[in-house]
């Protein structure tokens, strides 16, 4: 990666762990390039980065072999259609925004090599977790420059089927607050119970930070690890039955599909 050129469209927050993921990993600052209308943030991230940045998108791609679309997808469409006359045939397109297709990316900017990805938010920490799909048009040193953009910030997993990025938005995409989700419910538990607040957080933080190691770290599934930690007739098996009896997995279940849903409907919306 360290000699291929990568101009960033959008230097916002995505965007920026990137940069800062592929500069952590040795990639010198002159084969990095971006572009931002906002002149505070142009500052702010060629500071940060050292970097060049550009206010017109077309001067940003000029040169590059990668060009990743990180603006949001409501901008997409009109970024695309200006940028289609200034890229070049060979140019790998990724885009990282959520719920924009393949088909609506090649209608806006032409038939091209495409990557589309969805990264979700502990890219910010280089703990992220991408679903990246390819276009028939991509190489296959272009899958492995993609995969190694993607994987400067956490795990880059590839889908055999575009269709699939749905499901991947509903996991891991969404998937960061459903945890706060139960780390919010426990802590308030926690309060009911007589815990002082700030505790009773410290607790529940430390313990998703723990639990979350182990189901990475051990080598042992998550069902295994549960088993293991819940003895018959324990605090853990009395609290894991209420989860079962109010529907807790089926509720997971819904509320997945619901994400998976949206996206599909999202997509079908940004994609015209
Ligand atoms: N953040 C996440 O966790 C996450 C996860 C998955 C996917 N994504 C995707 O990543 C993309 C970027 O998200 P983000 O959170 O990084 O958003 P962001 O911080 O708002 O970054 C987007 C940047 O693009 C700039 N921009 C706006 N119009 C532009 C144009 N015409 N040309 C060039 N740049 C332009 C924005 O400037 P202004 O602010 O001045 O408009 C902003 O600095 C989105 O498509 C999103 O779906 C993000």
């Amino acid at each position: 990666m360290s000699d291929t050129r990568i101009a960033f469209i959008g230097a916002g927050n995505m965007a920026a762990s990137l940069i800062g993921g592929l500069r952590a990993q040795g990639v010198p600052a002159a084969a990095i390039r971006a572009s931002d209308p906002g002149a505070e943030q142009r500052a702010l991230i060629a500071a940060e980065h050292g970097i060049e940045l550009f206010a017109d998108n077309a001067e940003a791609v000029a040169g590059a072999e990668v060009v990743v679309l990180a603006v949001k997808p409501q901008v997409m469409k009109a970024v695309c259609q200006a940028l289609a006359a200034h890229l070049r045939p060979e140019q790998l397109i990724v885009s990282i925004a959520a719920g924009i297709g393949c088909a609506s990316l090649e209608a806006w900017l032409g038939e091209r090599p495409v990557v589309r990805c969805m990264p979700n938010t502990p890219a910010l920490l280089r703990q992220g977790v991408s679903g990246l799909f390819a276009n028939a048009r991509v190489s296959a040193a272009q899958r492995q420059q993609a995969e190694q953009l993607l994987g400067a910030v956490g795990l880059a997993l590839w889908l055999d089927e575009e269709r699939l990025l749905d499901a991947v938005t509903a996991v891991s995409g969404s998937g960061p607050a459903y945890f706060f989700l139960l780390m919010e419910a426990m802590t308030a538990a926690g309060e009911q119970l007589g815990l002082p607040r700030d505790t009773a957080a410290q607790l529940t933080l430390q313990t998703a930070l723990g639990a979350a190691r182990m189901a990475t770290e051990s080598g042992v599934d998550a069902a295994e690890l549960r088993r293991r930690v819940t003895s018959p007739n324990g605090t853990t098996e009395a609290a894991i039955n209420a989860f079962q009896a109010g529907g807790f997995e089926a509720l997971v279940q819904q509320a997945l599909a619901a994400a998976a849903r949206r996206s599909a409907e999202l997509a079908e919306q940004l994609g015209r």
